[in-house]
C-alpha cells in the first residue's frame, strides 16, 4: 500500500482527480470503478470542471459502480443512479450505454448480481477502482464478517451503515435494509485501486487499516492488504490517529 497523505479534502479530491485523468489519458478506454458517498464527491467535482476545461474526455471510458440500494427506482432521488448523474454523468460526456451500476430493482438479484460480474469480465476487469472506507471498515457494501471470497452479491446493511446513510434520508424507516455490492474478491481484481479518506471520522478505521497488517474479515478494508496496487489517499485528520512511524513501512 502507498499511502498519498493530502492536506485537506480539498487536496484529496485534486490528487484523485488528477489520477483518475492521468490513468484516462493514458488508456483512453479505462475501464473505471466509481463509488458513492460524501468522499469522492470533491473528486467528480473536479472530474467534472477538468472535463468543461476540455482537459480531458471521457468518451472512451466504460465505468462500473461498486453498489446499489436494492428497493430504490433509478430515478429515486437517493439511489446511486441519481447520485452518479448528479456527480458526474450528467456533466461529463460517458456514453449511456458505457455506465454500468447494479439494479436494484431486479426481480431477481442473485442473477442481476451473476450479470454483473460477467459485464465486469467482459471489459476485461476494472483498470481503477476508487473506494471510500466506512467507519467500521466496510468497502462497498462489504460489511464486517464479508468472506474476502465473494463476488457482486446481495447483502443486509449493518445498522450503523444505515445510520450512516440516514443523513440522506427524511427518516430512518426510509433507509434500505439491503443492498447490492460488488464482492471484496470483484473489488481485489481491480488492476489499481485508489482508497480514500478524509476527515476525524475516519480516523479509527485509517489507523486500523494502516497499523492491522494481517486480513481480518471483521475489518473489510484490510482484504486490500493483498493488492499489489492499492493507494490510500488520505486528508491529515484522517490520518491523524496514525504516527509518521505506523506509516513509515508504507511507501
Ligand atoms: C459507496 C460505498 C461505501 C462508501 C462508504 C464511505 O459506494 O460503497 O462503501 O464508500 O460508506 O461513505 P462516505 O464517503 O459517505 O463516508
Amino acid at each position: 500500500m502507498k499511502i498519498l497523505s493530502a492536506k485537506n479534502y480539498e487536496e484529496m479530491s485534486m490528487i484523485a482527480a488528477r489520477m483518475i485523468t492521468e490513468k484516462v489519458e493514458a488508456d483512453p478506454k479505462a475501464v473505471l470503478g466509481f463509488a458513492t458517498g460524501g468522499t469522492p464527491k470533491g473528486t467528480y467535482e473536479k472530474l467534472v470542471a477538468a472535463f468543461k476545461k476540455g482537459a480531458v474526455t471521457f468518451q472512451q471510458v466504460t465505468t462500473f459502480n461498486l453498489d446499489e440500494y436494492v428497493g430504490l427506482p433509478p430515478e429515486h432521488p437517493n439511489s446511486y443512479h441519481t447520485y452518479m448523474n448528479e456527480q458526474l454523468f450528467n456533466e461529463t460526456n460517458i456514453p449511456v450505454g458505457q455506465r454500468f451500476i447494479p439494479n436494484g430493482l431486479a426481480s431477481d438479484l442473485q442473477s442481476e448480481a451473476a450479470d454483473y460480474e460477467k459485464q465486469i469480465q467482459a471489459h476485461d476487469g476494472i483498470d481503477l477502482q476508487l473506494l471510500g472506507i466506512g467507519k467500521n471498515g466496510h468497502i462497498g457494501f462489504n460489511e464486517p464478517g464479508t468472506v474476502f471470497t465473494q463476488r457482486t452479491h446481495r447483502v443486509a446493511l449493518t445498522p450503523s451503515t444505515r445510520k450512516a446513510n440516514a443523513r440522506y434520508f427524511e427518516s430512518m424507516a426510509e433507509v434500505p435494509t439491503h443492498a447490492l455490492t460488488m464482492g471484496i474478491q470483484t473489488i481485489l481484481e481491480s488492476k489499481e485501486i485508489l482508497l480514500l479518506a478524509a476527515g476525524r471520522h475516519k480516523a479509527e478505521a485509517v489507523y486500523r487499516l494502516i497499523t492491522g497488517q494481517q486480513p481480518d474479515e471483521q475489518f473489510p478494508a484490510s482484504s486490500l492488504y493483498s493488492h499489489p496496487n492499492l493507494t490510500l489517499i488520505a486528508d491529515e485528520e484522517a490520518l491523524s490517529l496514525a504516527t509518521t512511524h505506523d506509516r513509515s513501512h508504507f511507501s
